[in-house]
């Protein structure tokens, strides 16, 4: 069965990396149909739109898409394509490679961040000259979800232990924001008792001094909206750098792939952006597909070019993207 996949490159290196990416898909034994579709800032330059409604749909329809990063637009391009697919958790994966000169080799994370809610949910007001406030949204519903998925994601082996007992640490600050993630806690353990998965706790605000200090300590890591977004940056910065980070956001019938990173514009159109996070995203949408074995081949020829090179600028070498792809599919 063949897979339609959307492939959005949108803006600066994004028009690099994932083509790269899409490289390494084409050197699999998977069937796949790519449907080539535009977003960004060149797309609203072109058409008055940063999202076209055509893309959005194909993106609402595809088996999954894989988009690089778009510029200005990024906002507008990224929040409504998550909505076309239904997502409702983002995985951030944050390891430190051998090879990659990381400022915590030890990190090896995942973050399963809520991605619909939280005071990202959009309800913000001006009441007056002086004074804004913001609305912050948690859902029993929605909380479950993620918790469902969480010990789902650990009961199958796929955290970073790769063993169904490690569990996870869920991050919240339910000792202030008694109501919400007062909420979002008693769901998420809730869940994870009916399932006999094993969860910790942790204080997001302690949580964001003992990551870096012991990464080794932490395996699956579940968050509101915003706590994941600003844990998992952090987490990144531990694993050397954001040409390394992929991430997926996944719904119930389709998922969205593209790395952490953004158009790079300082080095775009040089040819020399580290493709490893797109490549690596490309993994995750393999492995979403249900090719788990090609998706850890996929991961096993990165960790084997990064540890041996080449390896591009941004990790202290001097190889092409081409450069770097190239050796990725030599190896699979
Ligand atoms: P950025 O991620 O584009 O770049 C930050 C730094 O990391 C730059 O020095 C860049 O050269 C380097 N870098 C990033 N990815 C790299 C790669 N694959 N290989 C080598 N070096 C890499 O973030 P920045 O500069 O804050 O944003 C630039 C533009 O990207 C902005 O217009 C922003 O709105 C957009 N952006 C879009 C995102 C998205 O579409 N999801 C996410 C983040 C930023
Ligand atoms: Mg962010």
């Amino acid at each position: 069965m063949s897979h339609e996949v959307v492939v959005i490159e949108g803006d600066g290196i994004g028009r690099e990396v994932v083509p790269a990416a899409v490289e390494v898909l084409e050197a699999l034994p998977v069937d796949f149909e790519f449907v080539a579709a535009e977003a960004g800032d060149e797309t609203r330059e072109a058409t008055g739109e940063a999202l076209p409604d055509a893309t959005y749909d194909l993106a609402a329809d595809a088996d999954a898409t894989l988009f690089g990063a778009a510029g200005e637009t990024a906002a507008d391009v990224i929040l409504p394509l998550r909505e076309a697919v239904d997502s409702f958790v983002n995985v951030r994966p944050a390891k430190a490679y051998p090879g990659v000169d990381a400022l915590r080799p030890g990190t090896d994370v995942v973050f399963l961040r809520e991605n619909t809610e939280g005071v990202y949910a959009g309800h913000e007001d001006r009441l007056s000259e002086g004074l804004s406030t913001l609305t912050r949204v948690v859902t029993s519903s929605a909380s479950r979800e993620l918790a469902e998925y969480a010990c789902e994601f650990v009961t199958d082996g796929r955290g970073p232990a790769g063993d169904p007992e490690e569990g996870f640490t869920v991050a919240h600050k339910a000792n202030v924001m008694r109501e919400t993630d007062g909420r979002f806690r008693e769901a998420v353990l809730a869940v994870a008792e009916e399932r006999g998965v094993d969860a910790d706790e942790e204080l997001m605000d302690a949580f964001a001094t003992k990551l870096p200090l012991d990464p080794s300590q932490y395996g699956v890591i579940v968050c509101p909206n915003l706590a994941g977004d600003v844990l998992s940056d952090l987490a990144a910065g531990l694993v050397g750098g954001l040409g390394l980070l992929p991430s997926a956001n996944v719904g119930h019938d389709n998922a969205l792939f593209e790395p952490v990173h953004g158009t790079a514009p300082d080095i775009a159109g040089e040819g020399v952006a580290n493709p490893t996070a797109a490549i690596l995203s490309a993994a995750m949408l393999v492995e979403y597909l249900g090719h788990v074995p090609e998706g850890q081949q996929v991961r096993n020829a990165v960790e084997g070019v990064l540890s041996d090179g080449p390896r591009t600028g941004d990790l202290g070498g001097s190889a092409t993207t081409d450069e770097v792809t190239a050796a990725v599919v030599d190896r699979l």
